[in-house]
C-alpha cells in the first residue's frame, strides 16, 4: 500500500518541491491550502495543473477543528508542517498573527494528530529555521551553527519558530511521537516568492536585461546568508522521517555570501559587470556603462537584523547521507535563467 503524506503549505516554495518528491517516491500526496478556494478558483486550478496527483484540502493552520478533520479523513503516515508566515520582514509588521500561525499553528497540527489517535504511528516534520540562531556578538557562527548552538532569535518570526521547535521536541518527549525538526538555512530557487531577496534580485536582473526595469531597490546589502537550493533541501526533510528515531538536523551548505555577492553574480549571468560606490544608504551598484542598477532603500531595513548565517550540516551528512547538489553560482544561474525565460515576451 502506498504511504500517505500530508503537507501543510503545499502551495509555497518547499511545498511544491516536496509534493513532487513524495509523488515520485510513490506516496499518496495530500496538501493543506487555506482560504475559500473552490475547484473553480484560479489559484486552486493553477495548483492542480502543477500537481494533478495531489489532493488539496482546505484548512487553516489556525483552525484546529479543520486540521483534525483533515488528519482523521486521511490517516497520514507522515505529516510535513511547512505552512507558516515565513517572511521575516513581514513578521515585524504583523507579529501577533505571526505568533499565532508560525508558532501556535505548529501546536494545532501536533494536536490534530494526537486527537486523532495517530501520535504513535504518524511521523511529523517541523520546518524549523536558522533564524532561530539569529545571533549577537556572543553568538557568532564560527565554523557554522549546528544542532547544539545557542538560539537567539532576532525577529517575531524567529521567536515564533522557536516555539514551534520546542513544542515539537516536547511532543516527541511527552508522547513518544516520531517528530523531527529540520533546522534549515536559507534555500531558494525558481519557486521562491518575489518578496525574498534572491528572487527579487533574479527577477529584477532579468527585467533589466530585457529593458522592462531600470533599477532595483534593496535594504541591507551586507548581511550574509548560507544559501542552498530548495530542491536539495526537501530530500533532507524526507530522509529525516525515514530514520528509526526522530531527531533534529541542520541542513545548510557551509558557505555564506553577502547580498552584494548575489547581485554581482546575478548581473554577471546576463553579461553585466556591477561595481559599487558610496556607503550606507548612499551605496549604489553601477553597471559597466555607468548606469545605476542597484540602490539602497531604507524601507527594506529591519528593526533588528541577522548579520550572518552560516550552517554546519555535518550531522545530516553523516546520519542522513544528505548532501546538497547545487552550489552558490549554480543557484544564482538557475534563478536568473528561469526569470529570463519567464520575463521574456515570448514566454507569455
Ligand atoms: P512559503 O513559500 O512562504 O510557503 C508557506 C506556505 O504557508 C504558503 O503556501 C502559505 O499559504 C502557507 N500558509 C501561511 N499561513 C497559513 C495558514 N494560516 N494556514 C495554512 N497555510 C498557511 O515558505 P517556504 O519557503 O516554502 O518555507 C516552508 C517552511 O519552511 C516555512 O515554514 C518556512 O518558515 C520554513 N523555512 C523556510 C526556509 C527557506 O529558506 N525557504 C528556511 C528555513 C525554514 P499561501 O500560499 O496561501 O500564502
Ligand atoms: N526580503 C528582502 N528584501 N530582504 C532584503 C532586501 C529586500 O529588498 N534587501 C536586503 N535584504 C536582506 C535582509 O535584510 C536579510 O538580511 C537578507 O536580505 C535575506 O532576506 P530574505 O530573503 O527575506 O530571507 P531571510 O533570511 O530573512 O529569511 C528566509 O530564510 C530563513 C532561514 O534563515 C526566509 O525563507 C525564512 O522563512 C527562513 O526561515
Amino acid at each position: 500500500m502506498a504511504k500517505k503524506a500530508l503537507v501543510t503549505g503545499i502551495a509555497g516554495q518547499d511545498g511544491g518541491h516536496l509534493a513532487k518528491l513524495l509523488h515520485d517516491k510513490g506516496y499518496e500526496v495530500y496538501g493543506v491550502v487555506r482560504g475559500q478556494m473552490e475547484a473553480s478558483h484560479p489559484r486552486y486550478k493553477k495548483l492542480k495543473e502543477e500537481m494533478p496527483y495531489a489532493e488539496l484540502i482546505m484548512a487553516d493552520l489556525l483552525d484546529l477543528s479543520a486540521l483534525t478533520r483533515a488528519v482523521q479523513a486521511i490517516g497520514p503516515d507522515e505529516v510535513y508542517n511547512l505552512a507558516a508566515i515565513s517572511h521575516v520582514g513581514y513578521s515585524f509588521r504583523d507579529p501577533v498573527l505571526t505568533a499565532d500561525v508560525t508558532g501556535k499553528g505548529v501546536l494545532n497540527m501536533l494536536e490534530a494528530i494526537r486527537l486523532s489517535g495517530l501520535e504513535k504511528t504518524c511521523r511529523f516534520y517541523q520546518a524549523s529555521t536558522s533564524e532561530m540562531f539569529g545571533g549577537l556578538d556572543y553568538n557568532r557562527p564560527g565554523d557554522g551553527y549546528d544542532e547544539d548552538s545557542q538560539f537567539h532569535p532576532r525577529s517575531p518570526y524567529g521567536v515564533a519558530k522557536l516555539y514551534g521547535h520546542w513544542i515539537t521536541k516536547n511532543y516527541r518527549e511527552s508522547y513518544g511521537m516520531h517528530a523531527s525538526c529540520g533546522i534549515l538555512f536559507n534555500h531558494e530557487g525558481d519557486r521562491r516568492g518575489p518578496e525574498f531577496v534572491t528572487r527579487k534580485i533574479s527577477q529584477a536582473v532579468a527585467r533589466i536585461k530585457l529593458g522592462t526595469q531600470d533599477v532595483i531597490e534593496l535594504g541591507n546589502l551586507d548581511s550574509k546568508r548560507d544559501w542552498g537550493y530548495a530542491g536539495d533541501y526537501v530530500e533532507g526533510m524526507w530522509r529525516m522521517l525515514q530514520q528509526d528515531k526522530p531527531d533534529d538536523y541542520v541542513l545548510a551548505t557551509g558557505e555564506t555570501h553577502t547580498i552584494r555577492e548575489f547581485c554581482e553574480l546575478a548581473f554577471g549571468q546576463v553579461g553585466m559587470t556591477l561595481t559599487w560606490r558610496g556607503a550606507d544608504e548612499k551605496t549604489e551598484g553601477v553597471d559597466q556603462d555607468g548606469v545605476v542598477r542597484v540602490k539602497v532603500n531604507p524601507e527594506f531595513y529591519r528593526p533588528a537584523e541577522v548579520d550572518i548565517l552560516l550552517g554546519n550540516p555535518t550531522k545530516a551528512e553523516k546520519v542522513l547521507g544528505w548532501k546538497r547538489e547545487v552550489d552558490f553560482p549554480g543557484l544564482v544561474k538557475l534563478m536568473v535563467e528561469h526569470d529570463l525565460r519567464l520575463e521574456s515576451p515570448r514566454a507569455v
